[in-house]
């Protein structure tokens, strides 16, 4: 089994459940407030090693009790935790989420710790990362932090979606943004995706294998050939889609770990992402292997 890092966020959700998401200037009722652990490089790391995957993670947290929770969880997914830093003074990164009836999510990041997950850490831990066969990177860590860190397999989940430097993008192995994500990295905000000509984009900028997923409609990516593959999704009634996009990156890269094609492995993601949306949460609806078996 290959060996996965996950480098990225680590964040305690405060999660409300409402009809609608508010507007500009507008108040809603929000029912009830859950706290789950939360972060997508936390969630990803969850997924992968809940999976059965070899999975270090490194981030941070806040020396208090959202800190402490993530931790935890982490562990019962059989993460290894050992070289995440616990800092003083800071608070664990935080998540307002809205889950409005269709389960679709809105998200605030309160960044918190994640912003000391700095190239001085990274370099603290290198050997760490040296020795993983897949990096898995987000965006909600320092940006400097993102380029600055080099793996053998890197897979970018490019959320939350910025333009991203041809530099940054040339030469990473999988890049996995949704529609709506691919056109602010491609610095194309408010055009319509059209993903096959958007796959194309990420190809010729230097990507191996760029991946995007299409909620309900799956996924899609290009084969050797350069020609348009459809990934479908399974079908299932979403209650909450907080944290399914990095259930799919966390499952992908565990498929890849061990050793299984691209194909095989966005079919893996493409179940394990069904099962968690059917449930609350991001790393509580993560699914076990004999779940998705
Ligand atoms: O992708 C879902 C995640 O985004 C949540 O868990 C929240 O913490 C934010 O990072």
């Amino acid at each position: 089994m290959k060996k996965i890092v996950v480098v990225g966020s680590i964040n305690m959700d405060y999660v409300t459940h409402v009809q609608q998401q508010p507007g500009v200037g507008e108040t809603v009722s929000g029912q009830g407030l859950d706290l789950k652990p939360g972060g997508k490089g936390a969630n990803q790391a969850y997924a992968a090693a809940y999976l059965g995957a070899d999975v270090t993670k490194i981030g941070a947290v806040g020396n208090d009790a959202a800190g402490r929770m993530s931790l935890e969880s982490l562990k019962h997914a059989g993460v290894n935790t050992e070289y995440i830093r616990t800092v003083k003074g800071v608070s664990t990164g935080t998540a307002l989420i809205a889950v409005n009836a269709e389960g679709d999510n809105s998200i605030i990041v309160i960044p918190g710790a994640n912003e000391l997950v700095d190239r001085a850490y990274v370099d603290s831990v290198k050997h760490v990362i040296e020795a993983s066969d897949i990096v898995i990177l987000q965006l909600e860590i320092p940006f400097e932090t993102v380029c600055y860190v080099a793996g053998k397999t890197v897979i970018l989940d490019p959320a939350p979606a910025r333009e991203l430097p041809k530099e940054l993008i040339c030469g990473l192995t999988i890049v996995k943004p949704n529609q709506t994500e691919i056109m602010k990295v491609l610095g194309r905000e408010g055009e319509t995706c059209q993903p096959e000509r958007e796959l194309h984009t990420l190809k010729e900028m230097g990507v191996a294998h760029p991946i995007i997923t299409l909620g309900s409609d799956g996924c899609c990516t290009l084969d050797e050939s350069g020609n348009l593959e459809r990934v479908p999704a399974v079908k299932a009634k979403a209650v909450d889609t907080t944290g399914a996009g990095d259930c799919f990156t966390g499952a992908m890269a565990c498929s890849l770990a061990e050793g299984n094609s691209l194909e095989k492995a966005l079919e893996f993601a493409a179940k394990a992402s069904a099962i968690a949306v059917t449930r609350a949460g991001a790393q509580p609806s993560f699914p076990a292997r004999k779940e998705i078996l």
